[in-house]
């Protein structure tokens, strides 16, 4: 057993977790206001976007529907490559649904840009997107993304669902890695 502090991995808080859970309510709201007498299928991209699925649904108030998608993009470390594999795919039929994709992190783009498209081609009454995270500076594909909880810096991030190495998926806060424990 590892006895040494995580504390010492991360270099930085960016967000808490009473920040994740403030701006998950508002974010709420405003999701229950716009679908308004709808059902919503809410699609969670395994395995970051578990803890902003699983508050986000909770303060939602009008009738959800969860679902799970499961993909990859190609090529290891911390950039992703754009080139995406389907792990697991929906267990719903998309045909006449809303769909809302809920993501941890829009960082290229690529991985929700191929996402968007693959729904499109699926039948959905409409389609958008809530990301608790988005890196501004790191976009190589602009994404129309309706619900955003935060804009951070271009930095390696993990906690609340987000992992390096599948580690640190279980800290309540979003926090810098630091580059010793990756480079
Ligand atoms: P793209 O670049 O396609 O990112 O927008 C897609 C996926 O890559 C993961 N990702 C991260 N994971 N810290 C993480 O733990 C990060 O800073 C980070 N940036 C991207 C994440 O799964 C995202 O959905
Ligand atoms: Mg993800």
């Amino acid at each position: 057993m590892e006895t040494s502090d995580i504390r010492d991995e991360l270099t930085e808080i960016l967000v808490t977790e009473e920040e994740i859970r403030q701006k998950l309510q508002e974010l709420a709201a405003r999701v229950d206001a716009d679908y308004a007498g709808k059902d919503v299928l809410l699609v969670g991209v395994l395995k970051g976007a578990v803890m902003v699925m699983a508050d986000l649904a909770r303060s939602l108030r009008g009738h959800v529907e969860m679902d799970w998608m499961a993909v990859s993009s190609y090529g290891a470390g911390t950039k992703s490559s754009g080139v995406v594999q389907i792990r697991k795919d929906l267990d719903s039929d998309l045909t006449g649904r809303h769909v809302l994709i809920v993501e941890d992190i829009i960082d290229s783009g690529l991985t929700l840009s191929w996402l968007l498209e693959n729904f499109a081609s699926r039948g959905a009454a409409s389609i958008e997107v809530c990301a608790l995270l988005r890196k501004p500076e790191a976009a190589k594909v602009q994404i129309d993304c309706k619900y955003v909880g935060f804009d951070i810096p271009n930095a390696f991030v993990v906690g609340y669902g987000l992992d390096f190495a599948e580690r640190y998926r279980n800290l309540r806060d979003v926090a810098v890695l630091a580059p010793h424990v990756y480079s």
